[in-house]
């Protein structure tokens, strides 16, 4: 089976923010678990490029809009490198494969008389790129809060609404599709008012800046339309000499986005799909929003917006994804603040994982000149430890499959308490007094629970785990069939003591 995994694309024009970081740090995750799990992956990021909002941007820079693009996507691209994200594709809408595949979409569903021309009224809003009607509106506002513009013109439209019962079928039939449950429900509760068709095409004479449609040069299509087809062109959808890339991962596309934006992808994407006769992508799965104090969204417009570089500035790469991956159950709404972040990482990291790592080095170093003393498990606790250590892989395996990486985080952690408390109540350092045989025992217990946890958090902190493994002795790659086994470290193997893996953070550098 193939793991194919995308975020949504994001505006270019943002500055990257926490929430972006967010989604592309657990994508990010869970594309190196799977890889952990030696199966075919693609993970696939990327930028927004086209629509008004960027024109007018670009506009105000004295720019045009291909150089703006140009000269803002490297925020992005830096802000991804920083934390480690391992895209195995960066796409831009700007690019030409893209447009090419954008185009030929267009031209099939025209063809198919699925597209049609017609007078439209509406209001539209700029910052989301989305027609509202008036019953939409919250006090003259989207419900996201933000302006609209009454807009008059002739535009042309995609068949949506003749796919309404079928989408409500599909998504009855096919359980997991959308995620969490609730949002599924949301869907459903949205689809219970008649779908409208989706108008796909902007004038030129007001928005230049798209993708110009095949069939009437005097348009553009919309961004939404543009940028969804993203998912599909990125893995090769309508390129002859990418068939088999499409055929290999289109199948099992999870399409990781925040709740803000599951409409266009839970109705407009997939009913474009229904008229395009492709197979719908495997999950849609839509998480919570990082709320700042005051239970606000973050966002640009409330200038509360967390910079996860600067964050990162004084917890870690490491420390930071650990934090976006653990903290909240993926599809929850949770609390923000840097506090939260750094006792987060204070508990688990430099007290817990960092504990059981010096302890043990520092005791294998001190008693067994640091050669790694294996043995069979004989003492109270050990075979307990051995197989709880064998069982958190699996676990750890059955909740990445449910899309739970903070709770396969929680497992491993629980396997940390556990081996740092069998550490205490063996206590080597009392034992290797009189029976250095006993401190071995415990020591090797604590090594290769070291080894499984490290191997099992790679995905999630890859270069500290990657240290950990160096310190202990271990220096093959990280795969997951190696946490199934005990005592794989042997005699031969040499550990290092060293300075704190992840020293405990003083709030006060805040
Ligand atoms: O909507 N908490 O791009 P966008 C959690 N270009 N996640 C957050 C967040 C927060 N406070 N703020 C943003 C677009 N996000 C379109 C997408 S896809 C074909 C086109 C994340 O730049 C979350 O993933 O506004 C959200 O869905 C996304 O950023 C919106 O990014
Ligand atoms: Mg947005």
């Amino acid at each position: 089976m193939s793991f194919y995994i995308t975020t949504p694309i994001y505006y270019v024009n943002d500055i990257p923010h926490i929430g972006h970081a967010y989604t592309t740090v657990v994508a990010d995750v869970l594309a190196r678990y799977h890889r952990l799990f030696e199966e075919k992956t693609y993970f696939l990021t990327g930028t927004d490029e086209h629509g008004q909002k960027v024109q007018q941007a670009a506009q105000k820079r004295d720019k045009s809009p291909q150089q703006h693009v140009d000269e803002l996507v490297v925020r992005f691209q830096t802000a991804w490198k920083s934390l480690d994200i391992s895209e195995d594709q960066f796409i831009r809408t700007t690019m030409p494969f893209h447009k090419k595949a954008v185009q030929d979409s267009l031209q099939e569903l025209f063809d198919k008389g699925e597209i049609y021309i017609q007078e439209y009224e509406g209001l539209y809003c700029v910052s989301e790129e989305v027609f509202y009607t008036e019953k939409d509106l919250i006090n003259g506002k989207t419900p996201l809060g933000n302006d609209v513009q009454a807009v008059k013109e002739k535009n042309y439209f995609f068949k949506m609404s003749k796919y309404q019962q079928r989408l409500i079928d599909y998504i009855h039939a096919h359980p997991n599709f959308i995620a969490p449950e609730f949002r599924k429900n949301e869907v459903l509760g949205f689809l219970k008012q008649p779908l409208e068709d989706l108008c796909i095409s902007r004038p030129k004479a007001r928005l230049s800046w798209g993708i110009e449609l095949p069939f009437d040069n005097d348009y553009v299509t919309y961004v939404w339309f543009d940028a969804l087809i993203n998912y599909a062109s990125a893995v090769g959808y309508k390129q002859p000499d990418k068939a088999n890339l499409f055929k290999e991962f289109w199948p099992s596309a999870i399409h990781l986005i925040g709740k803000d934006i599951l409409t266009t992808h839970a109705v407009y994407w997939t009913t474009m799909l229904m008229g395009l006769e492709i197979s719908l992508p495997k999950q849609i799965f839509a998480h919570g929003w990082w709320l700042m104090e005051g239970s606000q969204k973050m966002s640009k417009s409330l200038g509360n917006v967390v910079n996860p570089l600067d964050l990162k500035d004084v917890v870690g790469v490491d420390g930071l994804r650990y934090f976006l991956a653990r903290d909240i159950y993926l599809g929850n709404d949770a609390q923000f603040s840097q506090e939260l972040v750094i006792n987060r990482i204070n508990a688990e990291l430099a007290n817990n994982f960092g504990n059981l790592l010096s302890r043990s080095t520092n005791l294998v170093d001190k008693y067994f000149a640091g050669k790694v003393p294996t043995s069979e498990s004989r003492l109270p606790g050990s075979k307990e430890l051995k197989n709880a250590a064998l069982q958190t892989a699996e676990k750890v395996k059955t909740d990445i499959e449910k899309m739970s990486p903070n709770t396969a985080i929680g497992h491993v952690v629980d396997l940390l308490n556990q081996a740092n408390k069998y550490l205490e109540d063996t206590a080597p350092w009392k034992r290797a007094k009189d029976s250095l045989e006993d401190a071995g025992e415990s020591l090797y217990h604590a090594l290769e629970v070291l080894r499984i946890v490290s191997t099992l958090l790679s995905p999630v902190m890859p270069t500290k785990c990657s240290d950990v493994l160096k310190r202990i002795g271990w220096n093959k790659p990280a795969v997951f069939k190696d946490c199934k086994t005990w005592g794989l470290l042997s005699n031969s193997d040499h550990v290092t003591k060293g300075d704190p893996l992840f020293p405990r953070i003083d709030i006060k550098t805040l």
